[in-house]
Parts: C-alpha cells; sequence; structure tokens
C-alpha cells in the first residue's frame, strides 16, 4: 500500500514538472533534436568516455546543425540546450543572452567571480573596470616582456631541435604562463626554466578535473563529487595552490604601494597616464578605484581570470598554427619569406613595428583559428524567452550552446572549401565577411574576449621567433583538408599534445 502511495506521488510531481514546462517541450519539438537521444539521460550518454570522444560528439553534432539548416537540440539529463551554428541567430543570442549557463558554476569554484564566468550585474560592473586596463597602448606597453619571452621561448626549443618528434606543447604552454604572470602580476616566474612549476601544474591539472566534472553528470552534484575522494581532494589542492599564489603576490604589491609613498594611486579611470612599467594588477587597482576599489578578494579573481583566460588559449593558437605549417611547408615557406623581409634575417628581439608588418603570419593565425578555434564552444544561459531571426524561439529556463567550430565551418557562410586550410582567404580583397559572427574566435557582442589585442601579440611574437630560427617538419597533408584529432579540455587541444619536428634554417 505503501509503496502505490510512494509510486502515486513520484507519478504526480513527474506530471507537475511536466506541466510547469510544457512550453519547453512545445517549442523544443519545433526544432530538429541531435540524433541518439534517449529518454531521461536525452545526449548525456553519448558524452561519456574520453575528451577526444567528447569533442568528436560535439564535432558531429555541430555537422548535424548545419544539416538541420543551423539550429538543433540535446537534453542533458532534464535541462534542454539548444546549440547554433548560424551567424544571424548567433548574433541575437550573443546580445541578448548575457549570462553564462549553469555550467559556468564549476569554473566559478575555482576563479569566483572573475569577469568571464560572473553573473551578469557583477559582469557589467567588472567589465567597466577590466576594460580600460586593456586598451591597445597598453597591451603595446608590455612588448619588451614578450620580446624577451619569445626569445627565451626560441631558445629552449632549441636542445629538441633535429632529435626527432617531440611535443612542443610543454614549451608553449610554459611561454604563455610566463608571459602572462609576468604582464599581469609582474612576477618572472620562471616557468620557462623549471617544468614543475606548482601553479602551473595546478592549473593544468584543475583545467582537467573542472573538464570532466562539466560533461559527467555524475561528477556534478558536490555531494556526490566528495564521494570520489581522490578527485576532490586533488581539485581542492589545486584551488588552494592557485588561489594562494595570487593572493600572495597581491598583499605583496598592497605593500609595495603603502611603503612607497610617491607612487600615489589615482582614483578615477584615468589610468592611460604613467602607464609604462605598470603591471595589469597595478593598472586593475587604479582602475577600480584604488584603496576604495577592489578588496583582495576581487582583485585575486580578476588577475586569475586573466591568468586563465590568456595562457591556454594563446598557446593552443601557437601549437594548432606550428602542425598546420608542418602539413603545409609551402605556406610555411611563405612566412619564412615573410620573416626574412621583416628582420632582414638578423637577430634582434621583436619590437612592436614588426608586428603590423606581418601580413601574411596574421591570415595563417586567423585561418588556424577558424579552423581550429581554442574556444570552440560557448555557452548561455536563456532567461527569458528569446526569438531568432530563423523562427525558432528558445525558451525561458533552456541553455544556448554556440558551436564557434560550426559557425566557422558552415559552407552557407564560407562556401563550399570551409574545411580547407587557406590562409588567403582572409586577404583584404578576398575577405567580405557576411555576417561579424561568421568568424568569432574572440566571440562578439558585449561580452566578448578584452584580450585579443594582448593574444595576437603574444601568438604572433612567439610564432615568429619560432619560425626565425626553425622551420617546421611535419607530415605534409594530402589534400587542403586537415585532419588534426582533437579533445576537449576546456579549451580545444590536439590529442597527441603537439608533436612535431624542427630543424634549424
Ligand atoms: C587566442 C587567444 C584567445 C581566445 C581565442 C579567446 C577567446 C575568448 C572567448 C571565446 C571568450 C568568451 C566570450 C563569450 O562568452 O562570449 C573570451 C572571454 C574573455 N577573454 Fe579571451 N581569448 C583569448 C585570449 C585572451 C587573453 C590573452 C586575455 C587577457 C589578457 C583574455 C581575456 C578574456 C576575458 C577577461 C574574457 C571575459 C570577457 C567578458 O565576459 O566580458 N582572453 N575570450
Amino acid at each position: 500500500m505503501i509503496i502505490w502511495l510512494i509510486l502515486l506521488i513520484f507519478a504526480l510531481g513527474i506530471i507537475q514538472f511536466r506541466y510547469k514546462r510544457r512550453r519547453m517541450y512545445e517549442l523544443a519539438s519545433k526544432v530538429p533534436a541531435s540524433s541518439g537521444q534517449i529518454p531521461v539521460l536525452g545526449i548525456a550518454h553519448r558524452l561519456i568516455g574520453s575528451t577526444e570522444h567528447i569533442m568528436s560528439t560535439l564535432e558531429t553534432i555541430s555537422y548535424e546543425c548545419i544539416t538541420f539548416g543551423g539550429t538543433t537540440t540535446g537534453w542533458l539529463g532534464h535541462i534542454l540546450y539548444f546549440m547554433l551554428v548560424d551567424p544571424v541567430n548567433i548574433e541575437t543570442v550573443l546580445k541578448s543572452c548575457l549570462e553564462k549557463d549553469d555550467l559556468h558554476r564549476f569554473i566559478r569554484n575555482v576563479i569566483g567571480n572573475g569577469v568571464i564566468v560572473a553573473p551578469v550585474p557583477i559582469w557589467k560592473i567588472r567589465r567597466k573596470v577590466i576594460m580600460p586596463a586593456l586598451t591597445p597602448k597598453i597591451v603595446e606597453s608590455f612588448i619588451d616582456i614578450f620580446a624577451t619571452q619569445t626569445n627565451v621561448l626560441a631558445e629552449k626549443l632549441e636542445h629538441s631541435c633535429g632529435t626527432g618528434e617531440f611535443s612542443v606543447w610543454p614549451f608553449i604552454n610554459r611561454y604563455t604562463l610566463q608571459s602572462v604572470c609576468e604582464t599581469a602580476l609582474g612576477v618572472k616566474l620562471k616557468a620557462q626554466d623549471d617544468p614543475n612549476v606548482p601553479f602551473l601544474t595546478a592549473l593544468n591539472r584543475v583545467t582537467n578535473l573542472l573538464c570532466e566534472r562539466i560533461f559527467h553528470l555524475w561528477l556534478q552534484p558536490d555531494c556526490l563529487y566528495k564521494l570520489f575522494r581522490g578527485k576532490y581532494t586533488e581539485h581542492e589542492k589545486c584551488r588552494f595552490t592557485i588561489r594562494d599564489f595570487v593572493g600572495e603576490v597581491i598583499s605583496r604589491k598592497r605593500k609595495e604601494i603603502a611603503m612607497n609613498k610617491t607612487s600615489k594611486i589615482e582614483t578615477g579611470l584615468n589610468i592611460l597616464e604613467n602607464y609604462k612599467d605598470q603591471t595589469f594588477l597595478d593598472l586593475l587597482i587604479k582602475s577600480s578605484g584604488g584603496d576604495k576599489g577592489y578588496n583582495d578578494v576581487e582583485l585575486r579573481e580578476e588577475i586569475l581570470t586573466v591568468i586563465i583566460a590568456g595562457t591556454d588559449t594563446s598557446a593552443v593558437a601557437i601549437a594548432n598554427t606550428l602542425v598546420l605549417l608542418g602539413k603545409y611547408p609551402k605556406i610555411q615557406e611563405k612566412v619564412h619569406e615573410e620573416l626574412s623581409r621583416v628582420y632582414e634575417d638578423s637577430d634582434r628581439l621583436l619590437s612592436k613595428e614588426d608586428l603590423p608588418k606581418l601580413q601574411y603570419l596574421e591570415r595563417v593565425v586567423k585561418e588556424s583559428m577558424r579552423l581550429y578555434p581554442p574556444a570552440p564552444f560557448l555557452v548561455r544561459k536563456v532567461l527569458r524567452e528569446t526569438a531568432l531571426p530563423s523562427g525558432h524561439v528558445l525558451p525561458a529556463g533552456s541553455g544556448v550552446i554556440i558551436s564557434i567550430w560550426g559557425a566557422h565551418r558552415n559552407p552557407k557562410y564560407w562556401g563550399p572549401d570551409a574545411e580547407c586550410f587557406d590562409p588567403d582567404r582572409f586577404l583584404p580583397e578576398r575577405m567580405n565577411l557576411p555576417h561579424p559572427c561568421s568568424y568569432l574566435p574572440f566571440s562578439n557582442g558585449p561580452r566578448n574576449c578584452v584580450g585579443y589585442q594582448y593574444a595576437m601579440m603574444s601568438i604572433k611574437g612567439a610564432l615568429s621567433a619560432i619560425l626565425r630560427r626553425y622551420k617546421v617538419i611535419g607530415t605534409p597533408e594530402e589534400g587542403p583538408i586537415p585532419r588534426m584529432k582533437m579533445k576537449i579540455d576546456i579549451m580545444m587541444k590536439a590529442v597527441d599534445d603537439y608533436h612535431i619536428q624542427l630543424q634549424r634554417k
């Protein structure tokens, strides 16, 4: 009898739950569903497995979405997700759905309310503070750090040159971390000298753990995650290593400022004066209002955001480009020719005047980020019912995945050769973007990436330092469509950790 009563209450609960969400089911039924959905789990079972398998599933769903005309749906348990690959719809979402999806709560666990994951009311304030600290002029003032660090990177690679295949990833990852830490915090982490810097090890490990948690439903509730003692303990250890390190640098900076009476912290947002030789941390203290501005926790959250947002993203873009150049020797030759012209075969360090001259290299980087965008998917939350230009309506309470991967390979906007590697499609005379959101490695709209200039300086600087000294030897691709096995690890990375060979020029 009691069992029947429990079953009845359970059934009534389900009916009430479904009744409340009837609008969501109605709107979902008007959009083609991605394949392989099963009751209760939806597509969650397709995301079980390695990070390579998850990436390949998301690629498949992106292609299905192209075939369906730009929109598809998939349930992750009880949560409905829409995927978009059409730039017209993407633009609407990026402008009107500014809240990050709940899946970001796991990242928030580590970096707090940093601008990249902050809820909208906090994001609005944080975005206003971070913007003036990353203007092109300020980024340009970091050139000496990039010049030194890109040179160190090229020197470190010397030992692996001519020794056969090796993974270039750790070198590049250490270079981007070192330069972000030096520009952001003023700390010479010596990451390029010591592969076991605890901060880097913790950062890398925590991103693996976060990714695992985001895609595996059973690791999501805190109470269940704590049962996986090994993972949970490691997660917490990494989280504290990262927080303690940044926290310590901030408190040192506060002391330095307090002791140095002459370095008066100005309030107000006019921080463009006297920005030279200042770190991002100095600028952030100023732009948030000096002593009356950000407290130590807020500063730590923003600094961590910049470190996390700026390290792997740029490293992935550099590494993907090197692998692609190994696959296409003729394109690499053109890059070498341009570098010889710009540097006149001298071994001087990078200067800010060189960067705008490296036009062909820039096209190569852009094309590499088109086919292999470091952040291939953005996930936003739909707070209010949102009508898309396509006629579909996103119900409140659903999530929306913007597949940058799919948008960049959508033949409707990139033509029948969308899958081909062709840097010259970015030539000014050929580049006639049919829609601003058809190319969006740095996203678009009010919540787009604030680090574009910084990233391009770091990426072009590193690639030119490497390619001025070395040739990348890879297995030449047979056709114009490059094949690289990718995995999703928050960022999208090559499965083989970027194995290449280098030869002295
Ligand atoms: C190749 C390198 C990079 C790529 C591909 C990239 C891409 C992105 C993407 C896709 C977003 C998400 C925007 C959204 O949700 O719509 C983002 C946000 C952000 N990025 Fe980058 N990024 C790169 C480098 C950097 C660097 C070097 C920095 C800092 C120095 C940075 C700082 C940020 C910040 C602070 C946000 C949050 C913006 C906001 O929510 O208002 N990024 N980036």
